[in-house]
């Protein structure tokens, strides 16, 4: 049992009314968070360096105007929890986010990640109902982000041995996170979140193929020369520093095991790359 769930006392009490403030809110899953929030009839408050009034994670002074009269969040940090200093800022947040009255939390992290873990013990330190899901890889990482160019140009070129990763859909990741901002039976939870099988990058790229009926091959590429081909892309150091450790450290094969998180938060099964994939094809994301 990969998920545990740790139901504590009620939250802080907050304005219990009020939106439901999503961070992150344009991204991949906030997005999705935020569809399935109106769906469900929730007002919604989505922050973002775009927004009215704009968010930002280097500025606290940007925090207060979005913080106010929330009801609960969804805090999915950028570029990544585990980044250097996003502990220290996350954790700040939802002091803040305590302090004026913000009665839930949902904390978006990422399984194998030691920085991540620490931010999550850090903001339950502040938050202690805070809901923590912690999420495998993304599907939506091949045709939503990172790889979707790679994808798109029928090669993909990454640092990382024949290790299995469970890929989830962030429709589930974001199904999960409404739950646990919208029902107070998941309070204090963490859910583990995977998808229902293991995939090395060449068998999900397989999927890709099938589903598009393009071939995207895959080559594995030492680290030094990865780097080197993303500062040649123009891509900022520190998000090469980052890509370099998603891609060695966290894929050194600690991940390759499944996990029970949307299973236990929603009593169904995870959704599959193969379906994952045709949906994507179908949205033409990987058209030249
Ligand atoms: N990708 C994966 O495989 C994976 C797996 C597990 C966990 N995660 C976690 O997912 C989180 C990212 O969530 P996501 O993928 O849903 O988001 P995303 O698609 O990366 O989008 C980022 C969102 O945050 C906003 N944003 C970016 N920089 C910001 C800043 N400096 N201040 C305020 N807002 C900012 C963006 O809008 P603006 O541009 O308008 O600001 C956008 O709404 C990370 O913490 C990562 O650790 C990712």
């Amino acid at each position: 049992m990969t998920t545990t769930t740790n139901p504590t006392t009620t939250p802080a009490a907050g304005a219990a009314t009020g939106p439901v403030l999503v961070l992150g809110g344009t991204g991949t899953t906030g997005r999705r968070v935020a569809q399935r929030l109106r769906e469900a009839g929730r007002d919604v408050r989505i922050a973002s360096r775009a927004g009215r009034p704009p968010f930002q994670w280097a500025d606290p002074a940007t925090w207060g105007p979005i913080l106010d009269g929330a009801s609960a969040a969804y805090v999915a940090h950028a570029p990544d929890l585990a980044a250097p200093g996003a502990p220290d800022v996350v954790t700040a947040f939802a002091r803040e986010a305590v302090r004026r009255g913000v009665g839930r939390l949902v904390l978006l992290s990422g399984r194998g990640e030691e920085e991540a873990r620490r931010a999550e013990d850090q903001v339950r330190r502040v938050a202690p109902g805070t809901v923590v899901v912690r999420a495998s890889f993304f599907m939506q990482d091949f045709d939503e982000k990172f790889l979707v160019e790679q994808v798109r140009a029928g090669h993909v070129r990454l640092p990382v041995a024949a290790v299995r990763e469970p890929f989830v859909d962030a429709e589930d990741v974001a199904a999960v996170a409404a739950a646990a901002l919208t029902d107070p039976r998941h309070t204090g939870a963490t859910y583990e979140v995977s998808g229902p099988e293991l995939l090395t990058f060449a068998q999900a790229l397989a999927l890709v193929s099938a589903a598009t009926g393009r071939e995207v091959a895959f080559t594995r590429v030492p680290v030094a020369q990865y780097r080197r081909e993303l500062d040649g892309q123009g891509v900022p150091p520190d998000v090469v520093d980052l890509l370099t450790y998603l891609f060695t450290e966290v894929l050194d094969g600690r991940g390759e095991r499944l996990s029970r998180g949307v299973q236990d938060a929603l009593g169904r099964e995870p959704g599959s790359f193969a379906d994952y994939a045709r949906r994507a094809a179908a949205t033409g994301a990987w058209n030249r």
